[in-house]
């Protein structure tokens, strides 16, 4: 009975991201979503809004449970009885996910299980979501329609702020 995780930062949560969640969820018996910090991006929810906007829209699945994780992905698997790690692959992913399931099989044997991205979905990815968004355009397209609407919200009171501060 296969455990899997499917980890990412999801700033914010896509229609890509869900729609590996759910095929994911439809060949193995349990999904973890786990969400983590990646630190090498400005996040534009809190982990805490990451996961909850995470778990409303993953409760249409009854295998799937999110959580949010920090440290190591493989200590997390180690940690939760997990022995599959589950990620959608975009083209422009490819060698940098090969190098971190090959790093992550050599840490602990836990292995990546690729998802190849629905092609409707191929262009997107949170951070040009958030690039978009920021920048004012429109991005309804590529996300469910609460997680739109709370992501446009949060920018317009990030470029507020932003331009109170100028
Ligand atoms: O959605 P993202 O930003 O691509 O998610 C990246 C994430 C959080 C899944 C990745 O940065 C990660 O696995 N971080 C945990 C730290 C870790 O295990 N690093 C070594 C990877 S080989």
């Amino acid at each position: 009975m296969t455990r899997a995780v499917c980890p990412g930062s999801f700033d914010p949560v896509t229609h890509g991201h869900l729609d590996v969640i759910e095929r994911t969820a439809r060949v193995v018996a349990d999904v973890v979503v786990a969400v983590g910090t990646n630190i090498s991006k400005n996040a534009l929810f809190t982990p805490d809004e990451r996961v909850e906007m995470l778990a409303e829209e993953c409760a249409q699945w009854s295998n799937v449970e999110v959580t949010p994780f920090d440290g190591l992905l493989v200590d997390f698997c180690a940690a939760n009885g997990i022995d599959m790690i589950s990620k959608g692959l975009r083209a422009a992913d490819f060698s940098y996910e090969l190098q971190m399931a090959q790093m992550n099989r050599k840490l602990s044997g836990v292995d990546t299980m690729f998802l190849p991205t629905a092609p409707q979905w191929a262009f997107v990815s949170s951070s040009l979501v958030r690039e978009v968004a920021t920048l004012g355009g429109d991005v309804t397209a590529f996300l469910p329609a609460k997680i739109a609407a709370r992501t446009m919200a949060r920018v317009a009171s990030r470029n507020a702020g932003a331009a109170m501060d100028v």
